[in-house]
């Protein structure tokens, strides 16, 4: 396995850091994982494809979903995953299946199964740090401290771990 691209859509940095990880996790299996904003990516001259984004208001962030429309036909041609960050608070334990604002947006699920999907995942976030709008200040406002950041880093490593399985055992 050649390159991989780990690619984001982020507002507050969140998604941005879950994707380093998922980088950092890819080149300790021995892959060359290259993390980049989703803005300056292009899926040209990488053999696989990780795309992430962050969840607003049950929406994937436009510049993901505009990756993976213009990106199609290059994409189809390489393995492809894909994650969405979001659920935070209380929501995080629940059953996802409860919420369709906590899964992964149906749309963007449909387009990435109609390019080829190996896997998708819906990883916990983080409420922003630096709320910008009466929106994002009254969630930070009314989450509590300890839910605020519901990032697991383990789970976000053995989903990296799967994926770099897949892609290793492509090579042998
Ligand atoms: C205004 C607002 C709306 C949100 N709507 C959703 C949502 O519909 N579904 C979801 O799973 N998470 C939602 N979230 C949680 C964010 O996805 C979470 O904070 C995420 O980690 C932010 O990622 P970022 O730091 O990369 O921008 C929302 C957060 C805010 C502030």
């Amino acid at each position: 396995m050649g390159k991989v691209l780990v690619a984001y859509s982020t507002k507050h940095h969140s998604t941005a850091e879950i994707a380093e990880v998922i980088a950092v996790e890819l080149r300790a299996h021995g892959i060359d994982a290259e993390c980049v904003d989703v803005s300056d990516a292009t899926a040209d001259g990488y053999d696989a494809v990780v795309l992430g984004s962050a969840v607003y208001a049950g929406r994937w962030r436009r510049e993901a979903v505009s990756f993976l429309k213009h990106q199609r036909t290059e994409l189809a041609r390489k393995p492809l995953w894909i994650f969405s960050s979001g659920p935070v608070g209380d929501k995080v334990d629940e059953d996802f299946t409860e919420n369709s604002r906590w899964l992964e947006p149906r749309k963007v699920l449909d387009l990435a199964e109609s390019i080829g999907l190996r896997g998708h995942t819906v990883f916990g976030g983080r409420i922003p740090t630096d709320p910008h709008g009466f929106v994002e200040k009254s969630m930070a406002k009314n989450t509590p401290e300890e839910l605020r950041d519901a990032r697991n880093w383990d789970v976000i490593r053995q989903w990296a771990d799967g994926v770099a399985a897949e892609l290793t055992s492509a090579r042998t």
